[in-house]
């Protein structure tokens, strides 16, 4: 089936089988490789990209249904090859180590920003709760998205 994808405010042409989750379609067709694919079945937050500004699970939304909408992966953060203020932070703070986890924690943590521009910490652990890091100890995660919510500049 030939679908139009717009991703990163880009229209791209894909083929894929309407329920091929988009999260492959992502990487395999568009090479956005930035969107991982951890547990596949929703679990792990990995693959959190933006649908229209809502952080989606990447990995089960079926391609078909998120070719109506405006698609956002951690490419197209950056603005002009600046970081944005949530990726700054996880920079600073020392909130990566083998990120695998980063894209997907960083598209959560920016749509809950957006939604909530000063979220205390309970807020912020609440609102990542859908997004697994193995390495961190996730203290560094929490207190860069609170840098960033302190600021005021996400
Ligand atoms: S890969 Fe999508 S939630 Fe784990
Ligand atoms: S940095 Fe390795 S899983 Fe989070």
């Amino acid at each position: 089936m030939n679908l139009t994808l717009q991703v990163n405010g880009q229209e791209h042409g894909v083929d894929a089988e309407p329920l091929t989750p988009l999260a492959r379609v992502l990487r395999e067709q568009l090479g956005l490789r930035g969107t991982k694919i951890g547990c596949g079945n929703g679990e792990c937050g990995a693959c959190t990209v933006w649908l229209d500004g809502q952080a989606v699970c990447s990995c089960l939304y079926p391609v078909y249904r998120a070719a109506d909408g405006s698609i956002t992966t951690i490419e197209g953060l950056a603005d002009a090859g600046r970081l944005n203020a949530v990726q700054k932070a996880f920079i600073d703070h020392g909130a990566t180590q083998c990120g695998f986890c980063t894209s997907g924690m960083i598209m959560a943590a920016c749509a809950l920003l957006a939604q909530n521009p000063h979220p205390t910490e309970a807020d912020i652990v609440h609102g990542l709760t859908g997004n697994i890091c193995r390495c961190t100890g996730y203290r560094q995660i929490i207190q860069a998205v609170l840098s960033v919510a302190q600021q005021g500049n996400a």
